[in-house]
């Protein structure tokens, strides 16, 4: 991976940086403005899972995720991910988590939930223009479509089906079992490593290519108090969007479950975080500080 270049004083002054010698770091700081100080062609693929509208409230100013406006969102979605475009390889890809979510019914507070404390929102969006109470907003594909056209190469939209996903009190819909990765690619032709992702097929012995429903159980990490998403869900991603030694972003690091499944596969990372208690939290989990 290049060195970082730094530029703006801005981003200096915010930057805390931990770097490895074996090419893993991570930054504290805003998504869109560290990454307009990374140089073009970094990284081989991106693999990652951006706030979701209106669900949590980090409790950062910056944080994407707590935006009035729906387009508000997706419009700081689509800047960041243009960033991310230009400083992945020209046959890089992004793999982007997003789950959906329903309008507020116009309640402008979410209730304390108690079995996921950080889900407490201290206002709800407004439903969004064109919408009704109770709609389904679409927000996954819309933010596809968007990114669709911004440039990128929509190439494949994946189902991560949760076998344990969370029962829901409703009596007038399904409850809600899956969300969604999409596959994105800055060029026509890309690097995706078809035999890394093989599936078994029916006769034994025999593997098959990936299918695009994945049935992977949710694992949150322990310490971390928001959605996390499993390391069986970004291994795949990891194992067809790079090769051993490519250097691998995760522009909403979190935990760090992307930087976990990178060592383990033997790639480089890069992984920015608003908040310095996650950035922490994933320091400890990669065994860096105590
Ligand atoms: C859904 S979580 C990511 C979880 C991660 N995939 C994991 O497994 O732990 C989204 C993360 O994005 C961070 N975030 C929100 N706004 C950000 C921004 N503008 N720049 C960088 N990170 C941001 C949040 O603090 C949160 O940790």
């Amino acid at each position: 991976m290049r060195e970082l270049a730094v530029e703006s004083a801005y981003v200096q002054s915010r930057l805390a940086l931990s770097l490895r010698p074996e090419g893993w770091s991570i930054i504290v700081g805003d998504a869109l403005l560290v990454l307009k100080s990374i140089d073009p062609d970094t990284f081989r693929c991106c693999v990652t899972s951006p706030p979701y509208w209106g669900l949590r409230d980090y409790g950062v100013a910056g944080q994407i995720g707590g935006e009035n406006e729906l387009d508000d969102y997706i419009e700081n979605l689509v800047n960041v991910f243009r960033e991310v475009r230009r400083v992945l390889t020209e046959d890089g890809t992004l793999w982007l988590n997003l789950g959906d979510s329903y309008t507020s019914g116009n309640r402008t507070w979410r209730a304390t939930d108690k079995k996921n404390p950080a889900r407490e929102m201290s206002y709800r969006p407004p439903t969004p223009r064109g919408l009704k109470p109770k709609d389904l907003i679409g927000v996954p594909w819309r933010v596809a479509f968007a990114l669709q056209a911004d440039g990128w190469y929509l190439r494949a939209d994946i189902i991560w089906h949760k076998p344990n996903c969370q029962p829901e009190s409703v009596r007038d819909r399904p409850t809600i079992a899956h969300e969604y990765i999409f596959l994105l690619s800055k060029s026509e032709k890309y690097f995706y490593d078809y035999e890394a992702v093989k599936e078994p097929a029916r006769k034994p012995g025999t593997s098959r290519n990936r299918r695009t429903v994945w049935r992977i159980r949710t694992r949150p990490y322990p310490e971390a108090h928001f959605a996390t998403f499993p390391p069986r869900l970004a291994e795949p991603c990891v194992l067809a969007g790079s090769e051993a030694g490519d250097a691998v972003l995760d522009p909403f690091f979190g935990s760090g479950t992307v930087g976990e499944v990178c060592v383990k596969l033997g790639r480089k990372f890069t992984g920015i975080e608003i908040k310095e208690e996650y950035a922490a939290l994933a320091r400890r989990r990669l065994g860096w500080e105590e």
